[in-house]
């Protein structure tokens, strides 16, 4: 052991009653500090203001309150410049700082964590970490949004099958379908939104599970790190973590929705459907088939969202079996947070890029969409309306129109009048307006229809809201 080592031993913040050091394993399984160094910044933020409140309180002096701010910001330049460094007889983030401020300031240092207790600290430095991550995901999630409004824009009347089952059902318009991607992504963003607003209380003067007997002032430092108000219990306070379970779900349903975008382009980029072209900044070539160009990134995205659904299931079991208050399994509340967070993020832009430089294939959608009779309905429909046919008829009478088409080898569209009036009487030469793939889209000009009309109206409100 150096000699540097062994004096942060004697001065173990808790080694006062300890007569021996820890086994170096006991050292190894307690440190945090390889992951929760990733929180400098909201552990300096925070002890400025709980200082700043002691200081206001009357209960650490003026001086020593300018040397520890003064100090806290030096070790905030220093960690800026050169890193966090990673001692694991510091154990974490909370020690690191205040060591380093006891080499900085000397004895002063030990007033900062006067009504203070690590546990209030990470629960404070973890929210407000969490809380700028959701702030970050919904830039992100904007991004994407933006691009998928772009595209949608572009491909207002741009008419591709729509399916069910991975069937042709009817015709939509690609702006449409890219526009439901943007429809999910908005409920994200209000998730997000929802986890922040919730979560924005202040745990810090909650102490070590009880509160404290010295007179803090919590709504100051409530103010101080932009929280709405103190935490009601302190008990709660410190063992909490629905914040980062909250962030977690948004995280998770967020990237649900990524991976089934990210499954539709590698169906979409297959030679079969070819309804897209994969930009090559975003496809990889193989090392052994020369011919290929294959959707890594998007098979990324959709393999992410496993493991983010896995960092959620994580924290979940960690913390359902907890007594109240903290106990150290909490310190594993970090990892899948921030591991979800960089796969999410990295998601999101890589989902972006995607869309933003892929080509459609109008011809290769139209033609799609073109052969599954995917106008049977617009045919069903016109008998109902034109001529007072019940529906459930109208449904029989197509069904016999789409089977000669398919003993024909033809569209619906390409079937004479005759033999359409053959199969029921009541048919006229008006129902060809209707069995094109394009007066199919035109025609659903209800609201949320795919109407490429309709599709422009959405398009300007999501601009609007994007504030584009
Ligand atoms: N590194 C700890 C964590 O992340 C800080 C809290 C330590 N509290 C304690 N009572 N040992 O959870």
């Amino acid at each position: 052991m150096s000699d540097e080592t062994s004096k942060v031993e004697a001065q173990r913040t808790w080694g006062g009653r300890f007569g021996g050091s820890p086994a170096e394993l006991m050292t190894r399984i307690n440190a945090s500090i390889g992951f929760d160094k990733r929180l400098w910044r909201e552990d300096i933020t925070a002890s400025k203001a709980h200082a700043g409140m002691l200081r206001d309180q009357g209960i650490i002096g003026l001086d020593d309150a300018a040397a520890i701010l003064d100090g806290l910001d030096q070790i905030a330049a220093e960690y800026e410049r050169d890193g966090v460094p990673e001692r694991a007889e510091l154990e974490d983030i909370h020690m690191t700082v205040e060591h380093r401020l006891g080499e900085l300031i000397g004895a002063a240092a030990g007033r900062l964590h006067t009504a203070r207790s690590r546990n209030d600290q990470v629960a404070t430095d973890f929210r407000i970490w969490v809380r700028t991550s959701c702030e970050t995901a919904v830039q992100a999630i904007q991004g994407l949004q933006g691009v998928l409004v772009a595209r949608a824009d572009e491909h207002a009347e741009t008419v591709m099958p729509g399916f069910t089952h991975l069937q042709v059902a009817q015709p939509v318009t690609l702006g449409h379908h890219l526009m439901a991607y943007y429809e999910m992504l908005r409920r994200d963003v209000s998730r997000f939104a929802d986890a922040r607003a919730r979560m924005n209380e202040n745990p810090l003067g909650a102490a070590a599970l009880a509160g404290t007997g010295f007179d803090l002032d919590r709504e100051a430092t409530a103010k101080a790190l932009g929280f709405e108000r103190p935490t009601a219990n302190s008990l709660d306070s410190v063992s909490d973590r629905d914040f980062a379970l909250d962030y977690l779900s948004a995280a998770v349903q967020c990237s649900l929705h990524l991976s089934r975008l990210a499954e539709e382009l590698i169906i979409w980029a297959s030679p079969q459907f070819g309804f897209v072209k994969l930009s090559d900044q975003f496809s990889t070539g193989s090392s052994i088939m020369p011919q290929k160009r294959n959707p890594d990134a998007a098979e990324l995205v959709r393999g992410h969202s496993g493991r983010i659904l896995g960092c959620l299931t994580s924290l979940m079991v960690t913390m359902k079996g907890l007594p109240l208050a903290y106990s150290k399994d909490m310190q594993d509340d970090k990892e899948p947070v921030f591991e979800a967070f960089d796969l999410l993020m990295l998601s999101l832009e890589a989902l972006a890029g995607m869309v933003e430089t892929i080509t459609f294939v109008p011809e290769r959608m139209r033609a799609a969409a073109e052969h599954g009779y995917s106008t049977a309905t617009d045919l069903a429909d016109w008998l109902v309306r034109e001529a007072d046919v019940p529906f459930r008829e109208a449904h029989h009478i197509t069904g016999r129109a789409v089977k000669l088409a398919e003993e024909r080898g033809c569209q619906l569209d390409a079937l004479p009048l005759d033999d359409l009036k053959a199969i029921d009487a009541r048919i006229d030469q008006r129902v060809f307006d209707v069995l094109s793939v394009d007066a199919s889209v035109r025609s659903r000009t209800s609201y949320g229809g795919t109407a490429p009309a309709r599709v422009r109206e959405q398009i300007a409100k999501a601009k609007a809201e994007l504030g584009r």
